[in-house]
């Protein structure tokens, strides 16, 4: 039977939230159900699992810690508190860039001119690939949210993130992915190797995922 063996699992999921000024902010549309499923499946597969949570409206499931974060910087500090750990799962949908500037106050609109406002924003971290890169998880595995060129692009981030399995789903679906019960996935391997799981509910996918990381951690 394939099973987790009580080591630790850090998860992370949801998505993060940059702050533009206090009642302001940049997200997406991520629901949490992908990463939250996996948090199970790995709970169920006998794992002690840590679920790192961005903002949403999903229970947390049963034996799993959780710790709620806002943003990418929030999320990677959560991250590496929690290290060292055997396998991390980053399946949050991190904004790659955060407000250079976020106001303290509340931005005001002008109402004698029509003139636009700029907002600039900078890069955020790359948390899967700080982790990946401190070395202190055994085992990494990434996500791949793709509009086109799938494949191609899952593979350049197992070499850019330097992560040892990466699951890639088509995010131009709209039945399929962000915010659906639904998911498809086609995983890669750090060799390359492709292990194709057809379209089901995430619950299932998540079982079959966890079943494929025992074997190849
Ligand atoms: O939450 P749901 O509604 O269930 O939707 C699930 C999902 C579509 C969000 C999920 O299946 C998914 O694809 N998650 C990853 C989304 C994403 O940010 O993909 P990416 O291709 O931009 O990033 C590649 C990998 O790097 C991901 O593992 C991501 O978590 C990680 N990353 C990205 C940017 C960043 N600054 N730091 C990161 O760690």
């Amino acid at each position: 039977m394939n099973s987790l063996n009580g080591l630790k699992i850090v998860i992370t999921a949801g998505p993060t939230v940059e702050r533009i000024d206090p009642v302001r902010y940049i997200t997406n549309d991520s629901s949490g159900k992908m990463g939250y499923a996996l948090a199970e499946a790995a709970q169920k597969a006998g794992g002690r699992v840590l679920l790192i949570s961005g903002p949403v409206s999903l229970p947390t499931p049963e034996g799993v810690i959780r710790i709620d974060v806002l943003s990418a910087d929030d999320m990677l500090a959560a991250c590496q508190a929690n290290m060292p750990c055997d396998i991390f799962i980053s399946a949050a949908a991190v904004a790659d860039f955060k407000v250079l500037s976020p106001s303290t106050f509340k931005i005001k609109k002008k109402y004698d001119d029509d003139s636009n406002i700029v907002l600039y924003l900078s890069k955020n971290p790359d948390i899967i690939k700080t982790i990946s890169e401190s070395k202190k998880s055994n085992f990494t595995v990434g996500f791949a949210a793709e509009t086109h060129d799938i494949k191609e692009n899952a593979k350049s981030k197992i070499i850019r993130k330097k992560i040892n399995l990466i699951l890639a789903n088509d995010v131009s679906d709209e039945s399929i992915g962000f915010n659906n019960d639904e998911n498809e996935l086609l995983a890669i391997d750090d060799q390359f190797n492709e292990y194709p799981f057809p379209r089901a509910t995430k619950s299932k996918l998540a079982a079959e995922v966890i079943d494929l990381i025992v074997k190849l951690h």
